[in-house]
């Protein structure tokens, strides 16, 4: 099965996706984690997007499309993925659409998680990250069990994202919904489209996803 998981930042697209890895056995393709290990590398593409990142825009279509083409064509993505925070404009859009026709593959369900954008700053603006294995967490609504230790590895490092202050937020949300929003009708007369409430609780919107994915 491949999935198209689609909402602002903050949304829960990275959480649920890890949770879908998890239960379904398919997997995450985050072009936001993909472009973050660019930049941590210092690789020309990772050097060209690191501006772009830390002021709130989006990075050329071309350079995002055939990053994602080719990590598509690797091994472990046979059985299945979920791509999360691609495609982010219509341009992309259209890219996958011929790339995955190319490839005789195809997407199976598109899911927004409707949201509101003034939580999605408290979301954000709390959100850190097991350096050690990169599981998720919040300073209010996903704390790890013991304070300062991962529940998933046993870390003790967690780092938070140099674009996750205020000010890059509602940079990020304003490009949401100027370039990327209007790809949900573009599914939508695709037939593939399907929304759950992404103000609810995790465990519902994880049942909610389930539920539309069937
Ligand atoms: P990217 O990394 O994709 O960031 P984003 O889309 O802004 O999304 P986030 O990762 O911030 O949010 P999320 O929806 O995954 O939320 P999460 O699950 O972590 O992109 C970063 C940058 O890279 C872009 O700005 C752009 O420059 C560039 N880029 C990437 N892809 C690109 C593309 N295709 N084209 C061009 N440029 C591109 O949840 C957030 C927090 O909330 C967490 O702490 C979590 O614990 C908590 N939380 C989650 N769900 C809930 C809930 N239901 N209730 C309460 N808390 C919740």
């Amino acid at each position: 099965m491949n999935l198209i998981l689609l909402g602002p930042p903050g949304a829960g697209k990275g959480t649920q996706a890890k949770r879908l890895e998890e239960s379904r056995g398919i997997v995450q393709l985050s072009t936001g984690d993909m472009l973050r290990a660019e930049v941590a590398s210092g690789s020309d593409l990772g050097k060209e997007a690191k501006g772009i990142m830390e002021s709130g825009g989006l990075v050329p279509d071309e350079m995002i499309v055939n990053m994602i083409s080719s990590r598509i064509d690797q091994k472990d993505c046979a059985n299945g993925f979920i791509l999360d925070g691609f495609p982010r404009t219509t341009p992309q859009a259209d890219a996958l659409d011929a790339m995955l026709t190319d490839k005789g593959l195809k997407i199976d369900h598109v899911v927004e998680l409707k949201v509101d954008d003034d939580a999605m700053v408290e979301r954000i603006t709390g959100r850190f990250t097991c350096a050690k294995c990169g599981a998720g967490y919040h300073d209010s609504f996903q704390k790890p069990q013991k304070e300062g230790v991962c529940d998933k590895c046993g870390g003790t490092e967690f780092t938070r994202r140099a674009d996750d202050n205020e000010e890059t937020v509602r940079a990020r949300l304003k490009a949401y919904h100027d370039q990327t929003a209007p790809i949900i009708g573009y599914y939508d007369k695709k037939g593939v489209m399907k929304s759950v409430d992404g103000m609810a609780a995790i465990d519902e919107v994880t049942k909610q996803l389930e539920g539309a994915i069937g």
